[in-house]
């Protein structure tokens, strides 16, 4: 049984109403009827131009907005079907990193403290079980423990995208939704972020959805890609099978956009 399965997964967003009393006008199908699948430990990357759905569904399977329709399961259970308490229980296991490395990091709290809240949320823990924690969460994302003190603005992009993922990983998560994880990074900088989440992978065994307009990128890291175009998945199969075989037009066009990065 594959950890995350997402069947006939669709959002309309109603687009306002019409000037002239019309009714509501323009609908977007930002997910229209997606299914996959996602093993344990094996990395899906969603590949597709802006506007396409990809963080729509990031967000949809993370429960951060609900579905028109469609269903979701969970290592088994029904994701849609959960109280809000067992909601809770749930968010620990899935984790979701932005983009913006800037925008997720309250400027106002030290590494230390921000690292050690959902600790305090989520764990019954003694302060010092949480400080030793903190500590081994920098050490996992490659941070030196000078970090504790400063705050976000202190640190370069990259660093502060690893203090996201230390944050991320605190609860100990089994899947984790990177949403162009490290596109606002240099490309060396992003290159040094996308081996540390697979070495992450290959220690914790996570599962990722990891969503990319960059085709090199997901080609590094992805088992399997799904490529989205207008709300759908219009191809999905293995890494090899895709970057090497592409059937459909829309994903040829991507390739062939695509400068050839060896990462
Ligand atoms: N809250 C919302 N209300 C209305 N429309 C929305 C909302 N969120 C997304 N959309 C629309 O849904 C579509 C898909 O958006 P989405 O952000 O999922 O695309 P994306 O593939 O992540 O794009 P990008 O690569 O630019 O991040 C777009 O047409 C977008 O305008
Ligand atoms: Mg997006």
């Amino acid at each position: 049984m594959a950890l995350l399965e997402v069947r006939n997964l669709t959002k309309v967003f109603l687009r306002g109403e019409s000037l002239f009393g019309g009714g509501a006008t323009g609908e977007v199908r930002a997910v229209d009827d997606v299914s996959l699948e996602i093993e344990a430990g094996e990395t899906l990357g969603v590949v597709g131009e802006s506007g396409s759905g990809k963080s729509t569904l990031g967000r949809l399977i993370l429960r951060l907005i609900d579905p028109t329709a469609g269903g979701i399961r969970f290592d088994g259970r029904d994701v849609l079907g959960l109280s809000a308490k067992e909601m809770r229980q749930l968010r620990r296991d899935m984790q979701i990193i932005f983009q913006d490395p800037f925008g997720s990091l309250d400027p106002r709290i030290r590494v230390a403290d921000t690292l050690e809240e959902p600790l305090i949320i989520h764990e019954k823990m003694t302060a010092s079980a949480r400080r030793l924690r903190v500590q081994e969460l920098l050490r996992i994302v490659g941070l030196d423990e000078s970090a504790l003190r400063r705050y976000p603005h202190e640190f370069s992009g990259g660093q502060r995208q690893r203090l996201v993922i230390a944050r991320a990983l605190a609860l100990r998560p089994r899947f984790i939704v990177a949403d162009e994880p490290v596109s606002a990074l240099d490309v060396s900088v992003g290159a040094q972020i996308v081996n540390l989440l697979a070495k992450l992978q290959r220690e914790f065994h996570l599962s990722y959805l990891f969503i990319s307009h960059s085709m090199p990128v997901v080609r590094y890291l992805a088992t399997r890609i799904a490529v989205m175009h207008r709300g759908k998945i219009v191809e999905c199969g293995d890494t090899p099978q895709i970057t090497e075989q592409p059937q459909h037009p829309y994903t040829r066009s991507l390739l062939a956009a695509t400068p050839e990065i060896t990462m």
